[in-house]
């Protein structure tokens, strides 16, 4: 059947629960028949008598008066148009798929698209990118350049997507597609998460659905600017199409130069958004996310505890208290380094990556040591991207900074803070250098917080000769320096951080083994925020830790339980000085991070159903499963508290229905077991019923709040 439809130029990439069908004829444009649920090759034979037409793959600006388009040229004869047709198809296995690429030439010009097309079968993960390549001898210059193009028949379609700014990430916003353009476009240059997200979903019956309905997810896999526009017109399909933003940038190829886009990956699923999820976490665990088949440690960060007050006793102090608890890793944040400028504040010193020696006489050997003294790991935090006007670094290497030329630099954090020119092979030798040597120096060194504190502001790079590559090449520097440094160092645990969660990004986390999901700590906004978050990026990758109250970014007090219950639904962690909690206290977090560690592999390796919306109810709840559906861990947090308000039970999902589910509390305070605990239920009678969670905690005096949670536990028999 498949050499029959290669023969009509029809090629077929299927997964476990998708099929891509694309129309590759040569001497035409190549164009995508279908992307949805898996078809059946006689049903695939007659998309076209079912109503489905084919619509471009990679539409190109020229011969289509004002459709979408993913690509636009202008040759160096100044003609605008490109009229790409088939010249021929490969297709071959991978080791988890199959890869399809459909090469296309102008039918005038010597230019040339590839278009790849590489699926992951158990992932239902397909992705696509392009690669550009101009043939002639005089330069082509690319105003667009997307990675693809996919069209989304009408119905009722709706999108999911992103967005906040800093300390509100991962907010979610649904809406329908209505006539017109939807743009979600971002220009920070240094990272791209904050304000927006490089990831979509559409859901295609109706008002999106967590565990009903079919949805397709897209996701860019690009730390740098973009773009992502949804075309709805007067025809049949949404196109929506993702890319590089080319705003501020240009791309003149030169002769025999090939421009590559980012990969741009796709997931289908019939299970509604969580199953979308679900395919983009395991993919991430898989294929993207540094050792993504680790557990990661519980760890504390300094930062919220003691901010830039950083000294040895203190550290040390920190560090007992953490292992006391049964963590397993200490991370000193900010304020460890400077000599000529120690970092008293955020106004010097990034560059100056050397100890500052009146805090920490004993160095970072002495702090390693201590911490294996303790039977814990020790991380630390860098920046190693930026600078400040008032470092040494930057005394040395004015032109290492991110400044268009005739224009005076524009500082960020601080009233100092500048970006480092990463297109610059000097500055990827400097950080590279950071890493290196803090490495040689501690080879016991565990984990590195990498945090990116600014955007790109003054346009423009003092290495460069075409400023319109500063954005491509910063990219391409930073990927150097992080590649280099896993070659090195291939077991150091590193997280992306960048103000919190501006780093949430398939492009950027190849290097990385997490990211900070907010400088927010509040249980509750991070409900939100970790709801949204999880649409694209798994709980093992998605930080998230317990703090003090009234919290430090919008003064909210929540009970230390609370803030627990939300902390162990991703990777939990403590940012808060120990020194300042009761006894009492202490004791809950000790119980939690034990009973963490026992659900680990479950909440870091299984997968997530979300059940009840925060946007929705007036609880929140959500659950991850074991693939074998053997054990789950289900998650209800109480949003508000009112008197005299009545709960419906939360139903749960990803159990089998005809086995029995044993069911305890963790992380328990309450002073009776809950009516529940130890009792037995069928998978079934979960699923379609539920349970009903008590409105409260059943607490003594001095620990009632207006705060309830419940973690449950459920085992099959
Ligand atoms: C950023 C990070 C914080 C912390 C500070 C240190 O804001 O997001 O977690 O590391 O920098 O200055």
């Amino acid at each position: 059947m498949n050499l029959i439809f290669a023969l009509l130029g029809v090629f077929i990439l299927n997964t476990s629960g998708s099929s891509l069908v694309l129309d590759a004829t040569e001497g035409r444009e190549a164009r995508i028949v279908w992307y949805g649920a898996r078809l059946q090759s006689e049903d695939a034979a007659q998309l076209r008598q079912a109503g489905f037409a084919s619509q471009s793959a990679y539409p190109a600006y020229g011969l289509k008066g004002t459709a979408a388009t993913a690509l636009s040229a202008i040759q160096a004869d100044g003609n605008h148009t490109l009229d790409l047709r088939v010249v021929s198809v490969q297709e071959s296995e991978w080791e988890h798929g199959r890869r399809i690429e459909i090469l296309s030439r102008d039918a005038v010009y010597p230019f040339t698209v590839k278009n790849v097309f590489l699926s992951f079968t158990d992932e239902d993960i397909i992705e696509t990118w392009a690669e550009i390549s101009n043939l002639g001898k005089k330069p082509v210059e690319l105003t667009r350049y997307d990675s693809g193009c996919l069209s989304i028949h009408v119905g009722e379609v709706w999108m999911s997507s992103l967005y906040g700014t800093w300390a509100n990430e991962g907010r979610l916003c649904e809406e329908p597609l209505t006539r017109g353009w939807k743009v979600i476009s971002n220009i920070d240059g240094t990272r791209n998460s904050h304000t927006s997200h490089a990831e979509v979903m559409f859901s295609l019956d109706g008002k999106p659905q967590e565990n009903a309905g079919r949805v397709i997810g897209a996701a860019l896999e690009w730390g740098g600017d973009y773009e992502l526009r949804v075309q709805t017109d007067d025809t049949d399909y949404h196109k929506f199409l993702a890319g590089i933003n080319p705003d501020n940038s240009e791309i003149k190829l030169t002769r025999d130069e090939t421009f590559t886009t980012p990969r741009l990956a796709y997931s289908f699923s019939g299970e509604g958004l969580s199953g979308v999820s679900r395919n983009f976490h395991r993919w991430g665990r898989n294929y993207r996310l540094a050792h993504g088949d680790k557990e990661r440690k519980v760890l504390l960060n300094s930062w919220e505890g003691v901010y830039f007050d950083i000294n040895e006793p203190g550290m040390e102090q920190m560090m007992s208290d953490i292992a006391s608890m049964g963590g397993e890793l200490f991370v000193m944040d900010d304020g460890w380094f400077g000599d000529k400028y120690p970092r008293k504040n955020d106004s010097s010193s990034l560059g100056d990556w050397v100890v500052d020696k009146s805090k920490l006489p004993g160095g970072i050997p002495h702090l390693v040591q201590a911490a294996e003294e303790r039977g814990i790991k020790f991380g630390i935090w860098i920046e190693p991207e930026m600078t400040n006007s008032v470092s040494e670094l930057y005394e040395a290497h004015p032109d290492w900074i991110i400044k268009a030329a005739s224009r005076e630099p524009v500082y960020g954090r601080g009233g100092t803070q500048l970006v480092l020119d990463l297109s610059n092979p000097a500055v990827q030798d400097h950080v590279f250098g950071i890493v290196d040597r803090l490495m040689k120096e501690n080879p016991g060194l565990d984990y590195i917080k990498w945090d990116s504190n600014m955007d790109i502001n003054v346009h423009g790079s003092q290495y460069l000769k075409e400023q319109g590559r500063l954005d491509t090449e910063y990219w391409k520097g930073l990927a150097k320096v992080l590649d280099r440094i896993r070659a090195a160092y291939p077991d150091l645990t590193i997280q992306a951080c960048a103000s919190g969660g501006g780093r949430a990004n398939w492009g950027v986390l190849p290097w990385f083994d997490e990211f900070w999901t907010s400088d927010n700590t509040d249980a509750l906004q991070r409900i939100y925020m970790q709801w949204g978050t999880s649409y694209f990026f798994p709980a093992i990758a998605m930080a998230s830790h317990i703090s003090a109250t009234p919290n430090h970014t919008v003064y909210r007090t929540t009970s230390i339980k609370f803030r627990c219950d939300v902390a162990m639904s991703g990777r939990l962690g403590m940012e808060i000085q120990p020194a300042g909690m009761t006894d009492k206290e202490k004791e809950i977090c000790r119980q939690a991070i034990s009973d963490y560690k026992k659900v680990r592999p479950i909440v870091q390796f299984g997968d997530i159903y979300r059940l009840v919306s925060p946007y929705d109810g007036k609880f929140a709840s959500l659950m991850y499963a074991t693939p074998a559906k053997d054990k789950a861990v289900l998650y209800w947090w109480k949003i508000a508290n009112f008197y005299d308000e009545h709960f419906p039970a939360v139903r749960l999902c990803g159990l089998d229905p005809d086995r029995k589910y044993v069911v305890r509390e963790l992380n328990r305070v309450d002073l009776r077991p809950m009516a529940i605990e130890g009792k037995v239920f069928t998978g079934r009678f979960l699923m379609e019923n539920g349970l009903v969670m008590p409105a409260s905690n059943d607490v003594e005096w001095s620990l009632k709040s207006d705060w309830s949670s419940r973690v449950l536990y459920l085992e099959a028999l």
